[in-house]
């Protein structure tokens, strides 16, 4: 694999670029606007000058990587793509009409990659007429800081793509563990009714924000309070996620907090937002 796309500047696709990039693969970034894609970058120059101060990359380690990020508004961009990896927005809608346009204009062997947090691979997969070159590539965020990438198999995905996804996972530094295709896998299967729980917590007035993030902090020995974490997540993408868990799995342990649905409603996203379960204004 030579060169790889990335769909959404956002959160998770400005980090799987930047990651990308300093392992020497050419990189086409696209998003739906300017505005989006210029944030992503600015985020992306951030992060390394800020590896640059700490000695873990040079300068022109830097320089370069930035270098073979190219931007794009337009999906043909993609064509000759060995690898594109979809990290828009967690919305259904929105992932099938990117799976449909992307095996419409890539090369027959280029594997289709979703980062999806939680919306069915299988389903993802049946938008495209190479179901067996899809795959879930699931970036954990900060995507250069954290180690893991879980790798999920739709109920077509063949042992080729697994294995290509597998060593390119390696390859971008990361440590990469197989799951099967199961509403929130098993990260957010197990991650976001914590939040979700920690978040009812919030609301029924068992304790303030920063009394449940400390309780979890020091009594868990979690390096992140649950309620710092969904800042970080985004308050939007955590929702996204309790929904595909309640409609998917049908059992109501997963509806989401009320105090969640009205938090996205208002615009309050988390860290992305400025304001979240904390400030950042
Ligand atoms: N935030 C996290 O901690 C996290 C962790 C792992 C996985 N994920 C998953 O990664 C994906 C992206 O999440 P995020 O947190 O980066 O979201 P985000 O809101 O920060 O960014 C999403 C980006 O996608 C862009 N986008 C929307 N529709 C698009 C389209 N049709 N074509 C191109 N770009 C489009 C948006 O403009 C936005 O810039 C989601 O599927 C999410 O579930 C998120």
């Amino acid at each position: 694999m030579k060169k790889i796309g990335v769909i959404g500047a956002g959160t998770m696709g400005n980090g799987i670029a930047h990651v990308s990039a300093l392992a020497s693969f050419q990189v086409t970034l696209m998003d739906v606007k300017n505005q989006f894609i210029k944030k992503g970058m600015d985020s992306i120059n951030n992060n390394m000058f800020r590896q640059v101060k700490k000695e873990t990359i040079t300068k022109g380690e830097m320089d370069n990587a930035i270098k073979r990020i190219t931007t794009t508004l337009d999906m043909s961009q993609f064509a000759d793509c060995d690898i594109v990896i979809e990290a828009a927005s967690e919305n259904p809608d929105i992932k099938a009409s990117i799976f449909k346009q992307l095996d419409n204009l890539c090369k027959r062997d280029t594997i289709l990659a979703t980062n999806t947090s939680s919306i069915s691979i299988t389903k993802i997969a049946a938008n495209t007429n190479r179901p067996e070159k899809v795959i879930g590539m699931h970036f954990m965020n900060p995507v250069p800081v954290m180690k893991l990438i879980e790798v999920i198999r739709g109920l077509l995905t063949d042992n080729d793509t697994a294995e290509s996804v597998v060593a390119l996972s390696e390859k971008l530094g990361k440590t990469p563990v197989e799951c099967n295709d199961f509403p929130g896998f098993i990260s957010n299967r197990i991650l976001m009714p914590m939040i979700n729980e920690a978040i009812f917590c919030l609301m029924e007035g068992v304790a303030e924000v920063e009394a449940i993030d400390k309780i979890m902090k020091l009594g868990m020995a979690h390096q992140m309070g649950p309620l710092m974490l969904a800042d970080l997540i985004g308050l939007d993408v955590c929702l996204a996620i309790m929904e595909v868990l309640h409609n998917e799995l049908g059992d109501s342990k997963y509806r989401p907090c009320p105090l969640l649905i009205k938090m996205v409603a208002a615009g309050t996203l988390g860290k992305k937002s400025g304001k979240g379960f904390y400030d950042y204004s």
